[in-house]
C-alpha cells in the first residue's frame, strides 16, 4: 500500500509554483466537446480526477491528445456515443458536468451517477432542476442518469442553494440552448467564472459570471479555442498552510491573490504575515498561532475545501477555537485521525470545538479524503516525530506532485509502498 511518510517540525522555506485549477479542470474538460473544432486546455493539472475523465472522453469516441502532462488537445465532434459508464468515472464528482455538456451539444446524456469524496451526503436535484427546465426528460434508471430532449429552451431558473456544480452544468446545457437562460442564485466560485470563460472564448454568450445572476444566450455551434486553466487556490491555499503550520516562510507563486483573500485574511487572524504579490503570496509564521473562528461559506466566504487544512493549524493555537461546516455535513472525518496525533476537538453536529495543544505527536493515520489527506500530511509537517498517512490515493485525486513540492521546501517527506521503504525513511531521519 501506498503511503506518505514525514519527520515534523522542520520549517518549509523557499518557493512553490502551484498548479491549475483542478475543480476548473474537470469542467472545462468536459465543457471541451461541445465545440466543433479542436480545443487546447492549458495548466490542467496532471492528477488522478482529471486523468479519469479524459480516460471517458477517449471512452465515448472524443479525442484526446495529452500534448504534455499540463496540456491537452481535446476533439469531441465525432462523439456518437452519449452514455458515460466507464469503470472509474462513478468514483468522481465531476462526471456529472459530463451530462451538462452532452445535453447542451447533443440534446442526450446518459452518465453513471457522480461518486466523489465522501463528505457527506452529495444530492445532484439542482443539476437535474435545471435540465428539465430546460426541456429535458431526466430520470435515474440502473445508476445511470439518463438526460434527453428533442429541443433545450432557455429559461429563468433560481437555483435553491448556492451550487458550483448545478450552475456549471446548467450553463454548459444553456449556452447550446434556444434564447436566453437566466441562473439566479448562482455560485461565484473562481472556477465558475474560468468555466464560463471557457465557453465565451468558445464563442458562449454568458454575463454575470461571478455575480449571483448568469444570464445566458444560446447560440447553436461552439468553435475551438485555446485556454489555460486558472490556477488552483485550494493547493494554494494548503501549501500557505503548510508554511504557517512548520513555523516557515514561503513563497506561493502562480496564483491569483484575490482569490485567495479569505485564506490569506484568517491566516493574518492567526498571527501570519501573508504579503501579496502580483501573482504570489509569501506566508511567514513565527510564534504560536492565536485562536479564531471560523465558518465555510460558498465564494467569497471561507472554503469548505480548506476547512481541514484550517483545524490542523487551530490545533495547535492557543486557547479555544471553532470551525463551523456550512457545506459537507461530514467534513470532519479527519478529526479522529488528528486525536491520534494529540489533537484536542470536539465535533457536535456542525461545529467543531478546538483546544489548541502545544505540538502534535506523529502517529500512523488514514486519509479519509482528498482535503483531509492534505491536512494530515499538514499535521505530520508540523508534528514532533513520524508520521505515515495511509490512502494516500485520496489525495492523488487532485495534488500532484505533493511530496516531491513539499521536499523542495525542505520537507522530509516521500512516497513508500513498501515496510522495507518505510523501515528505510525511518533509519535514515532517526
Ligand atoms: C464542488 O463540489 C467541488 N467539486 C468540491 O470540491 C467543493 O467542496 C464544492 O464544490 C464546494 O466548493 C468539484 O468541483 C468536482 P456544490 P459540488 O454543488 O459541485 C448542496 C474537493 O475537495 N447541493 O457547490 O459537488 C450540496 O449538498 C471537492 O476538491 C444540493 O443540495 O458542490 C452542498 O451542501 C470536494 N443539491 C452544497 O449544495 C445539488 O443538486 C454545495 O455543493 C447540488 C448541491
Amino acid at each position: 500500500m501506498e503511503q506518505y511518510v514525514m519527520r515534523g517540525r522542520i520549517p518549509l522555506n523557499g518557493e512553490v509554483e502551484i498548479g491549475g485549477a483542478k475543480n476548473a479542470a474537470l469542467a472545462i474538460l468536459a465543457a471541451a466537446i461541445q465545440a466543433s473544432d479542436s480545443v487546447i486546455v492549458e495548466n490542467i493539472p496532471n492528477v488522478r480526477d482529471v486523468n479519469v475523465l479524459l480516460e471517458a472522453i477517449r471512452g465515448i469516441g472524443g479525442i484526446v491528445d495529452r500534448i504534455d502532462p499540463h496540456t491537452v488537445r481535446l476533439n469531441g465532434s465525432l462523439i456518437t456515443d452519449y452514455r458515460v459508464d466507464y469503470e472509474y468515472i462513478k468514483k468522481i464528482r465531476a462526471s456529472y458536468y459530463l451530462l451538462g455538456a452532452l445535453l447542451g451539444k447533443y440534446k442526450q446524456a446518459e452518465v453513471a451517477l457522480p461518486g466523489g469524496c465522501d463528505i457527506g451526503s452529495r444530492p445532484i436535484d439542482l443539476h437535474i432542476k435545471g435540465f428539465r427546465a430546460l426541456g429535458a426528460e431526466v430520470s435515474i434508471e440502473h445508476g445511470l442518469i439518463k438526460a434527453k430532449a428533442d429541443r433545450l429552451i432557455g429559461t429563468h431558473i433560481y437555483l435553491d442553494k448556492v451550487s458550483v456544480g448545478a450552475t456549471i452544468n446548467i450553463m454548459m446545457a444553456a449556452v447550446m440552448a434556444e434564447g436566453k437562460t437566466i441562473i439566479e442564485n448562482a455560485a461565484k466560485e473562481p472556477h465558475v467564472v474560468d468555466v464560463a470563460n471557457f465557453l465565451s472564448s468558445m464563442g458562449a454568450r454568458i454575463r454575470g459570471a461571478g455575480t449571483d445572476v448568469i444570464r445566458i444566450v444560446g447560440v447553436e455551434n461552439l468553435h475551438g479555442s485555446e485556454y489555460a486553466v486558472i490556477p488552483d487556490q485550494i493547493e494554494a491555499g494548503t501549501f500557505m498552510f503548510a508554511a504557517a503550520a512548520t513555523q516557515g516562510d514561503v513563497l506561493v507563486k502562480n496564483v491569483i491573490p484575490k482569490h485567495l483573500e479569505a485564506t490569506s485574511a484568517k491566516l493574518a487572524d492567526i498571527g501570519c504575515t501573508v504579503r501579496e504579490y502580483d501573482d504570489a503570496v509569501r506566508v511567514t509564521m513565527k510564534g504560536r498561532m492565536k485562536r479564531t473562528q471560523i465558518t465555510t461559506l460558498p465564494y467569497p466566504g471561507f472554503p469548505t475545501d480548506m476547512q481541514p487544512q484550517m483545524s490542523v493549524l487551530l490545533g495547535m493555537a492557543e486557547g479555544t477555537s471553532t470551525v463551523t461546516e456550512s457545506i459537507f455535513e461530514n467534513r470532519f472525518k479527519y478529526v479522529d485521525e488528528l486525536t491520534r496525533m494529540g489533537a484536542n476537538i470536539k465535533v457536535e453536529s456542525n461545529i467543531a470545538v478546538i483546544s489548541g495543544v502545544e505540538c502534535y505527536t506523529g502517529a500512523i493515520v488514514s486519509a479519509p479524503d482528498l482535503r483531509a489527506g492534505a491536512a494530515l500530511v499538514i499535521a505530520g509537517l508540523a508534528a514532533d516525530g513520524v508520521t505515515v498517512v495511509d490512502d494516500i490515493h485520496y489525495i492523488e485525486r487532485g495534488y500532484e506532485a505533493f511530496p516531491q513540492k513539499l521536499s523542495a521546501l525542505g520537507a522530509q517527506i516521500e512516497k513508500v509502498s513498501t515496510e522495507k521503504e518505510l523501515q528505510k525513511f525511518r533509519l535514515k531521519v532517526s
